[in-house]
This record gives C-alpha cells, sequence and structure tokens, in this order.
C-alpha cells in the first residue's frame, strides 16, 4: 500500500475514524460552498440568527445540550422501558427509543448476548466496533478475554447473560457520557430485572459507577461484594476490572483472578452450579 495511503489511514484510526458510513467520500465543504453560491442557505451573520454556519451550529447546539436532569433520568424513557413485558418486548423499544444520540452514529443496537434466564448477569461498558458489526456484545479482543476469564471458572456464555449500560457504539469507542449512561439507564435496569439474576457483575468504571451508585474508581469499588436492587430485593454485586483494561495492563490480571475467584466462590455459595470451581 502507497506509504502517503497508509499513514493517512493509521491517523484516521488514532482519531477515532474508525469505520466507512458510505461508499463514497462527501466534499460537505463544498456542498455547502455550492449550496451558498445557489443560494439554497445563507452564509453565517446574513441569516439574523447566529446559526448559518454549520460549525456554528454544532458549537450552539453543543452548549444548548440539556443538563442532566436531576434525577438524571427521563421519565418517558422510564415508562417506555417500564411497559417491556420481556426482553424481545425490551429490545423492541430500545430499537425506538430516541432519547440517546449514540443511537445516530452506530451500525445497530448491541442489546445482549448468552443466556436470558442466568444466574449470573454482566454489564459491560459499550460496545466496541466488532460488537457494533456484528450486534453482539463482547465478540471483538475484550470479549475474547473475557470468555476466557469466564472459561476460568467453569463458566460460559451459557451460563451468563451479557449487556452494556449503552446498547450503541461511542464513536472513536470513547467512553460513554454520564449523560448518555442516564439516558440508557431505565432500560438497562428493566434489563437486569427481566433476566433477573443471582449475582451481578460490573465490568469497569462506568458500568460499576451507573449501576451501583458511587463515584469511586474502579481500583477502589473493585474485588469486594456490594448490592444492587432488583424486584424488591438486593442481589450481590461485584465490580470487576473491565477485559479491555487487562489486554492494555496484563499485570493487572491478578486482580481479576482474585475477582473471579470471589465470584466463583458465591457461585458456590449460592448453590448456583454443582461444581462450578
Ligand atoms: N467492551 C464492552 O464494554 N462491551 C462490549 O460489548 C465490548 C467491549
Amino acid at each position: 500500500m502507497d506509504e502517503s495511503l497508509a499513514a493517512l489511514l493509521s491517523w484516521y484510526a488514532q482519531m477515532g475514524v474508525d469505520i466507512a458510513v458510505d461508499d463514497a467520500a462527501h466534499d460537505r465543504i463544498g456542498e455547502y460552498a455550492a449550496a451558498l453560491a445557489a443560494g439554497k442557505v445563507k452564509a453565517a451573520g446574513e441569516t439574523g440568527s447566529s446559526l448559518g454556519a454549520p460549525r456554528e451550529r454544532q458549537a450552539a447546539s453543543a452548549k444548548q445540550t440539556p443538563a442532566l436532569p436531576a434525577a438524571g433520568i427521563d421519565a418517558g424513557a422510564r415508562d417506555l422501558a417500564a411497559g417491556a413485558q420481556n426482553l424481545d418486548d425490551l429490545r423492541d423499544r430500545l430499537a425506538c427509543f430516541e432519547g440517546c444520540g449514540l443511537k445516530t452514529t452506530a451500525l445497530q443496537l448491541v442489546f445482549g448476548d448468552g443466556n436470558p434466564c442466568a444466574k449470573i448477569m454482566f454489564v459491560g461498558e459499550a460496545p466496541g466496533a466488532d460488537e457494533d458489526r456484528q450486534g453482539i456484545p463482547f465478540v471483538g479482543r475484550a470479549g475474547k478475554l473475557l470468555d476466557k476469564m469466564l472459561a476460568a471458572i467453569g463458566l460460559d456464555r451459557n451460563k451468563v447473560y451479557i449487556a452494556n449500560i449503552v446498547p450503541w457504539r461511542p464513536p472513536g469507542n470513547r467512553t460513554p457520557t454520564p449523560f448518555e449512561t442516564a439516558a440508557c439507564l431505565p432500560f438497562t435496569r428493566r434489563q437486569i430485572e427481566l433476566v433477573d439474576p443471582e449475582i451481578l457483575v460490573c465490568l469497569g468504571a462506568p458500568s460499576a459507577q451507573t449501576l451501583l451508585g458511587t463515584k469511586d474508581g474502579i481500583m477502589r469499588i473493585r474485588g469486594r461484594w456490594l448490592a444492587y436492587p432488583v424486584a424488591g430485593r438486593e442481589i450481590p454485586a461485584l465490580a470487576m476490572l473491565h477485559p479491555a483494561y487487562l489486554l492494555r495492563q496484563p499485570g493487572q490480571k491478578k486482580l481479576a483472578w482474585h475477582d473471579l475467584r470471589l465470584l466463583a466462590k458465591k457461585i458456590d455459595a449460592l448453590g448456583l452450579f454443582p461444581k462450578s470451581l
């Protein structure tokens, strides 16, 4: 491959531009100039409002982004999610939900995977590029490591259910914003309620902080049992290091192994699977 083309692609990847959303490139600046020349749009400053040019519109809409509602949760989303009778219904409702902007840049909804009757539920952060393409959570490199972690304590995807706190891929794999996680939270909570697990495992800080209601960092939260309220009871909840972090920091796998052993002991103590260890 031409060296300068390879360098350009590598730069795009580093900037988070790692998917093609159309077959042909669009010259947005040229399109705008042509529309301006044809009198189809007015130049900035001519409109009587300050919202003429696309860049100014973007800046203005960023400023207008609503602050998180006091309770952090939109009542419409809560009602929509609460009405779901089962996981398929919830998935359909989420697919129609327009309250999270991530939907507009993602290829598809990534809802859940594994056994919907599982006693153990894992909740990660957000789909990455592979998940976005396949529509299944944790199928990329981090997912392969998660599969190995599960296998290390006798689990697999037939014994667990896996979801994320946001079901659409954030552009460039950035961390979902608090607004995005809050927008999707009624659906995540309902998803947990419908699976009705005996144990909840939060993978990574965004999942643990969102579901366990703490601002503490993952190194403080991980490795001890907390409680998650679901369907009128409290189930044991464990925060663990995210497999994507473990890929970047393999030296921390010892902490993950400690947490996996905690999980395996709890599974045995609750009698969830005979001979889980
Ligand atoms: N990381 C996550 O948190 N979730 C996925 O589905 C994939 C990677």
